[in-house]
C-alpha cells in the first residue's frame, strides 16, 4: 500500500495548524487559560481542533441527548453542548466536585448550563443507572474521556446506550504513542491498546482512529 505521509516538523505543524485550523471562542480560551494555572493536570484538556470536530458533530447530527465521561473543567462540554440542538441535553459525568466548579462557572457564563446536566459520582454506575432506567439505544453521542483502565467497560455501557447512527468518541487512543510500544505493560496503556484492537474487529460499529493530538477514535453504531 502507497502511504501519503511526509516528514514534518511536528511543532512547526502544530504552531500552523493553532494559526489557521480551528476557531476557539473567547470563554474557551479563558477556560483554556484557567485551566493552565491548575499547573501538570492541565494536560488532560482536549484540544482546541478536537473540540471544533466534536462541536461540527454535534452540529451536523443535530444531537438531542448526549453523554460525557470525563467532565474536568468543562472544555469539551461547551463543545458538544454548542453543536447540540438547542433543545438538547448533555448528561457531563465526572467525580470531581473540584474540577466541575470550574466547569460549572464556564458552563454559565456561555449560557449552556440550561442544556447540561453535571452527574457527580463513579461515571461506571451512572452509565448502569441509565442502563437499568431503560435508555439503552437512547442517545445519539457518547464522549469517553475519564480514567483509562475503564475505557473497555465505557464502550461496552456507551454502545448499549447509543441509538443505531450514533457515534462514540474516545480520546486519547494513541496515549503519547505508547500504544506502539510493546514493552509497555502500564495498566491504562495495556487498556487502550485493547480497546483499539477490539474495535478493529467490531462488527457492530464502523470506526476511524484519527491522528488528532494524543488520538481520537470515532465510531458509529450500525
Ligand atoms: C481527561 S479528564 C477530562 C477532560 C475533559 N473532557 C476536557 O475536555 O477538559 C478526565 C476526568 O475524568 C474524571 N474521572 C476519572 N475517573 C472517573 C470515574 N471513575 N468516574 C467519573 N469521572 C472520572 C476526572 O475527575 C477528570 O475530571
Amino acid at each position: 500500500m502507497k502511504h501519503k505521509d511526509t516528514q514534518l516538523d511536528p511543532n512547526k505543524l502544530r504552531s500552523y495548524l493553532d494559526l489557521v485550523g480551528y476557531k476557539e471562542s473567547a470563554i474557551l480560551r479563558e477556560l483554556r487559560d484557567e485551566t493552565a494555572k491548575l499547573g501538570d493536570i492541565s494536560i488532560m484538556q482536549i484540544g482546541a481542533a478536537q473540540g471544533a470536530l466534536i462541536q461540527m458533530i454535534c452540529s451536523i447530527g443535530q444531537f438531542t441527548k448526549c453523554i460525557e465521561i470525563g467532565v474536568f473543567t468543562g472544555y469539551s462540554s461547551i463543545c458538544i453542548a454548542e453543536g447540540m440542538s438547542k433543545n438538547g441535553k448533555l448528561f457531563a459525568l465526572d467525580k470531581s466536585r473540584e474540577f466541575t466548579s470550574i466547569a460549572e462557572k464556564y458552563w454559565n457564563k456561555s449560557k449552556l448550563n440550561n442544556k447540561i446536566d453535571l452527574v457527580l459520582g463513579d461515571a461506571i454506575d451512572t452509565l448502569d443507572g441509565f442502563i437499568s432506567n431503560n435508555l439503552e439505544n437512547t442517545f445519539d453521542l457518547v464522549f469517553i474521556d475519564a480514567d483509562k483502565n475503564n475505557y473497555l467497560d465505557y464502550y461496552e455501557k456507551s454502545l448499549k446506550l447509543i441509538r443505531s447512527g450514533g457515534i462514540i468518541i474516545i480520546d486519547n487512543t494513541i496515549w503519547k504513542g505508547k500504544v506502539l510500544n510493546t514493552n509497555d505493560n502500564s495498566s491504562s496503556t495495556k487498556s487502550i491498546k485493547s480497546l483499539n484492537d477490539f474495535i478493529s474487529k467490531d462488527i457492530r460499529v464502523d470506526h476511524c482512529l484519527i491522528s488528532i493530538y494524543d488520538g481520537m477514535t470515532l465510531c458509529m453504531k450500525k
